[in-house]
């Protein structure tokens, strides 16, 4: 079989690996993939969000299944695209990508439906807003509607923060049309959690939980971040939470997207907080996580691509998804100066990996044979193990080992899990 994978990070390369452990699996094409996924998959300059781009590349390049990993593809409908020219695909359709690329949507979603979650107004007007903002408590939470690169959520501590963000968004449109429309929503507080799922639009089989770190800096300090390192599973996500989101949350999510006529079927991404009133919904994502991906998937023990297929056929069972019973955890190794500017073309010097070590690479780039830096995360270090700890320790020590200019990385990756553990 050849398989196309749309994308070009850390979460395609670890996707692509995955897949690979699948015998029938002859050729795996990436577009536009990188330097690092090179090593794995044959890779082409298209970008995910070119349609048209893909649509050529499906002409002349026999595919057999695609998979749309990016939320903005996703998004725009390539999915819909690919299918129509008979390329069955893992991942949603436009219209249920919707859960992610509108937030005032999956709102309203989870209001009707009773599904657990802040509470929050709408605004699509600037002047409305900020009074509504005069009279809110702080913290408040303000949210641009549609996708802004994982920054467009901000938490004001007081009103002339909020006002501000309102203004960015609404007014000089710093995420474009995203800004349009404004959610202001209620701060809640508690450990949040990750939990990914497969679900076929019937069957939802959530994959073992994990743990994001979305600021640049050790102790949670510095800007956001796409995310610097991930632990899996989240120590915090019991068997009794477990239950109260599959009966309170996953369920009805996708029971109600069916009733919405909007079916998904695809990676389902339930972002979580732990509430001291019981879990509630942060946000949805219609895609794998990133890093998250890069631990789950470490983890899972059945054929990636199996799960996929029965995915798109609508014959997904909770048997076909087994994952192992130890730990992962990813240290991202990042170029100095990112979430903000960066220099990029470093030679990369890579170690050697042992067993249940993986360098999933991200923002690299090959330059005459060799691997040069070409983003801000430039690739995530996991180590699965039996026991977090020791995942915790060896995927440092790899991250250790890779050295390039200005290489950083957080120093406490997993240590609230850790924490949470004793
Ligand atoms: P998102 O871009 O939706 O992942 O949001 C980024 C981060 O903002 C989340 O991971 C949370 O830490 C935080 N956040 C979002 N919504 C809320 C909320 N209602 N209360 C507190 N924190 C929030
Ligand atoms: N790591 C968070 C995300 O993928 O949205």
């Amino acid at each position: 079989m050849n398989i196309l994978v749309i994308g070009g990070g850390g979460r395609e390369h670890a996707v692509i690996k995955a897949l690979k452990k699948n015998q029938s699996v002859e050729t795996v094409y990436a577009l536009p993939g990188n330097g690092g996924i090179a090593q794995d998959a044959e890779c082409y300059p298209i970008k995910a969000t070119d349609l048209d781009g893909v649509l050529a590349f499906v002409k002349t390049h026999r595919v057999d299944f695609a998979v749309v990993t990016p939320d903005d593809p996703l998004v725009l409908g390539l999915v819909d695209a690919l299918e129509n020219v008979g390329i069955p695909c893992f991942g949603p359709r436009k219209n249920a990508a919707i859960i992610e690329g509108s937030k005032v949507f999956s709102k309203d979603l989870m209001k009707k439906y009773g599904i657990p979650t802040a509470a929050s107004e709408t605004f699509t007007d600037a002047e409305t807003a900020i009074a509504y903002l005069k009279n809110s408590a702080f913290p408040a939470v303000i949210k641009a509607d549609g996708l802004a690169l994982g920054k467009g959520v901000i938490i004001a501590q007081n009103f002339a923060e909020a006002e501000q963000a309102v203004r960015d968004i609404m007014c000089d449109k710093v995420f474009g049309a995203s800004g349009n429309s404004i959610l202001i929503e209620e701060f809640l507080t508690g450990p949040e959690v990750s939990v990914l799922s497969f679900t076929d639009g019937k069957t939802v089989v959530p994959m073992v939980s994990s743990m994001d770190h979305k600021r640049a800096l050790t102790g949670d300090k510095g800007l956001n971040t796409g995310g610097m390192g991930t632990v899996a599973p989240n120590p915090y996500y019991t068997e009794k939470i477990a239950k109260e989101c599959m009966e309170r949350i996953f369920l009805p999510t996708v029971e109600a997207m069916n009733k919405e006529g909007r079916t998904f079927q695809g990676c389902l991404y339930f972002g979580l907080m732990l509430t001291p009133n019981g879990p509630k919904v942060i946000e949805y994502n219609c895609r794998f996580g990133d890093p998250e991906t890069q631990v789950v998937l470490p983890l899972l023990e059945s054929d990636l691509l199996e799960i996929m297929q029965a995915v798109h056929d609508g014959t997904l069972s909770p048997d076909q998804v087994k994952f192992k019973k130890g730990a992962a955890c990813c240290v991202v190794v990042a170029s100095g100066g990112y979430p903000q500017k960066y220099n990029s073309g470093y030679p990369i010097t890579l170690p050697h990996t042992g067993a249940g070590e993986y360098l999933y690479i991200a923002g690299a780039k090959d330059e005459n044979g060799s691997l040069v830096t070409a983003g801000g995360r430039v690739l995530g270090a996991v180590a699965a193990r039996d026991t977090l700890k020791d995942a915790v320790r060896d995927a440092y020590s790899l991250a250790e080992g890779v050295s390039f200019e200005h290489a950083y990385m957080r120093g406490d990756i997993g240590a609230k899990a850790l924490a949470a553990l004793k």
